[in-house]
This record gives structure tokens, C-alpha cells and sequence, in this order.
């Protein structure tokens, strides 16, 4: 079955073909970074446009890569919630158009899911059940995935999310925008151990909390910067890092032992990072579970694990007419027929 899938939840245009949810035809991603780095975030009237402009051409080159015809599109996916709400509207709004226009069925995909779902693109024989966690710029979470469309949050952060978190350091310390991995750059020539970071505690053991660090690490900038002392700056990337790894690898660690599956897999765009990688794979060995990430191309947004998750909603049974709306907010246990 081969869909045709459509990611523009923030701020990359990414159409794909996927064959059976698992064999990538073809994964093109227009990302819109350089545009928004000039004021510091998404801006979410800036990206609309954006995606309006080339969704389009995303959508004829994807095909001439696949090497497909329009006729041969099986179904159409979208990522209708969560994100930007306008981004998100463009998306749904022309997946709409195109399953109307080749009387093809929609299906409807939730973002965190898709981010799941690269991993089944990673790794053939993976499958449910497993633990999850999902570090993105928007979200983190710790799942229990039962199945491929049956999911439970155990835990999520109470505030920043770990991908926020890096970008807002990383842009006080001059990194760009989004900053996350040019901060775990320099955290590479850091010593982790530079600075003292707290180690925020949550009531709920698999909730996490990253604005307090946030905060101690700004704060660390700030009293330098008024007494004309330098920081060192690898070094407090360093020291930030390993708190935000900690934090993450101690509640997977311990979701994952207490629901016992075999796996537990990453994703997310911060499950790019090396340090996260290493230490969460390391962990896990140690307690005889194994982590499965998706490659580091699948990691940040695109339409490749949109189309993934689709297959397996539409073998679920989810579909939806024309009438979908997009959503700003949508929880990932939520199931969608219309
Ligand atoms: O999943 P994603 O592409 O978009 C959202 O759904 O939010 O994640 C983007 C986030 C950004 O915050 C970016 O800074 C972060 O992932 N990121 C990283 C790394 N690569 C990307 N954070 C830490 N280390 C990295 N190597
Ligand atoms: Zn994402």
C-alpha cells in the first residue's frame, strides 16, 4: 500500500511515500529554520505562508522521486494534531484537496505518534509493545505503546520541553536558532562537572520538569555577565546537558523496568543527541532491555513517519472524511474516526 504523507505541523514542509509503513519510496523535507532563526522562534503566520508556498512542488517532487503517478497513491496521510495551528491547517487543508481530487481515503495521523513510527522505518522487525520516550521541541514524553495505535502517557514534562530548553540556552549563548544541536557541539568540548545544576524532582516519578534548569543555567550567564566574569561556556553546555540527560535516562530507566517489555525506543528530534543516545543505550543494556532510535535523518520532523504510522492506523481502522479539522492541542491516546 503505498500513502502519500504530509507533515507541516511547525516549521518543515516534508511530503513523503511510504510502501506498507515500512519502506521509505521517497522523503523530501523543506526545512524553514533559516527564515524563523532571524527572530530567534517559529513564527507561526511566517511558517503557514511558507508551507503554502512549497507544499505544492514538495508534493511533484516527491512523486518524480518515487518514481510514482498520482494513480498510483493507495491513500493520503496528515499530521492534524498537535502544532501550530495555521501550519497545521495547510497541511490538512491540501491532503484534503489531494485524497478529493484522487478519490483516495484520508487518514489522519497524530504528530507524537508519527515520531514514534520512524522507528519502524529504522528497524524492520521492531514492534509494539514497547517503552517510549518522545524528546522534541515541543514535547517530552514517557509512553507505554501496547500496540501500534493503542498508546498510554505515563509521564510528561510539567513545562519546557527538553528540546525548548536546549534551543533557549543555546540562544543566549550565541548558537542560533534552534539550537539544541550546536549546544550539544559544544557540550562536546565541556567538562560536565563545570557547574552545579539542579536535578528538578516531580511528583509524579515519570514527570519531568526543565524550566528550573533553564533558569540555573541562565542565571549562571547573568550574575557573569554583571560581576564582568567569563563563563565557560563548553563547559556549562556540558554541565546542561548531562542534567537534561539524567533527568530523562532515570525515568525511562524506571518506566522501563516497571512495564518489562523487551524494548524501549527513542524519538524526537533531541533523540538526536549523542550524549542521550549513549547514555539512555548504555542504561538499559545494564537492567537487559535494549533501545532501538530511529537514524539521525528521522529524527527531526518529516513526512517519512507520518506516512509510517498512517499504515498502521489505517489497518486499525482509522480514517476520516473530509470534514478533519487540524489541532493545536490533541492528547496521543486520542482516536480519530469520522
Ligand atoms: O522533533 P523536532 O524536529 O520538532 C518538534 O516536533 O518539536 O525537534 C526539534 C528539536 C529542537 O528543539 C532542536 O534543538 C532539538 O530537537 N535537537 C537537539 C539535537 N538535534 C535537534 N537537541 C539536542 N541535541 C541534538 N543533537
Ligand atoms: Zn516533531
Amino acid at each position: 500500500m503505498n500513502i502519500l504523507a504530509f507533515e507541516t505541523s511547525c516549521d518543515e514542509t516534508a511530503v513523503a511515500l511510504v510502501q506498507d509503513g515500512r519502506r521509505i519510496l521517497s522523503s523530501v523535507v523543506l526545512s524553514q529554520t533559516d527564515v524563523h532563526a532571524l527572530y530567534g522562534g517559529v513564527v507561526p503566520e511566517i511558517a503557514s505562508r511558507h508551507h503554502m508556498e512549497a507544499v505544492a512542488d514538495l508534493t511533484a517532487q516527491a512523486l518524480r522521486e518515487a518514481n510514482l503517478e498520482r494513480g498510483d497513491v493507495d491513500a493520503v496521510a496528515v499530521t492534524y494534531a498537535p502544532g501550530l495551528i495555521g501550519a497545521l491547517l495547510v497541511g490538512v487543508g491540501f491532503a484534503k484537496g489531494v485524497a478529493f481530487s484522487l478519490r483516495r481515503p484520508l487518514i489522519p495521523v497524530h504528530h507524537i505518534r508519527g515520531h514514534i513510527a520512524a522507528n519502524y522505518l529504522s528497524h524492520e522487525a521492531l514492534a509494539p509493545p514497547f517503552t517510549a520516550l518522545v524528546v522534541s521541541g515541543g514535547h517530552t514524553l514517557i509512553l507505554d505503546v501496547r500496540d501500534y495505535t493503542e498508546m498510554r502517557a505515563l509521564g510528561s514534562t510539567c513545562d519546557d520541553a527538553a528540546g525548548e530548553a536546549f534551543d533557549k540556552l543555546a540562544r543566549v549563548l550565541g548558537l542560533g536558532y534552534p539550537g539544541g544541536a550546536a549546544l550539544s557541539h559544544l557540550a562536546a568540548q565541556g567538562e560536565p562537572s563545570a557547574y552545579r545544576l539542579p536535578r528538578p524532582h516531580t511528583d509524579n516519578p515519570y514527570d519531568m520538569s526543565f524550566s528550573g534548569l533553564k533558569t540555573a543555567a541562565l542565571s549562571i550567564l547573568n550574575r557573569a555577565q554583571m560581576k564582568g566574569e567569563t563563563v565557560d561556556k563548553a563547559g556549562l553546555a556540558a554541565s546542561f546537558e548531562v542534567a537534561v540527560c539524567e533527568s530523562l535516562v532515570s525515568r525511562t530507566l524506571s518506566a522501563a523496568r516497571e512495564l518489562g517489555y523487551e524494548n524501549v525506543v527513542l524519538a524526537g528530534g533531541v533523540g538526536a543527541n549523542r550524549r542521550l543516545r549513549q547514555d539512555l543505550s548504555a542504561a538499559l543494556k545494564a537492567q537487559g532491555q535494549a533501545l532501538y532510535m530511529p537514524s539521525f535523518s528521522l529524527c527531526g520532523d518529516n513526512a517519512a513517519m507520518i506516512g509510517a504510522q498512517a499504515y498502521y492506523e489505517w489497518l486499525h481502522g482509522t480514517r476520516t472524511s473530509l470534514s478533519l479539522n487540524a489541532r493545536a492541542c490533541q492528547k496521543i491516546e486520542a482516536r480519530i474516526i469520522m
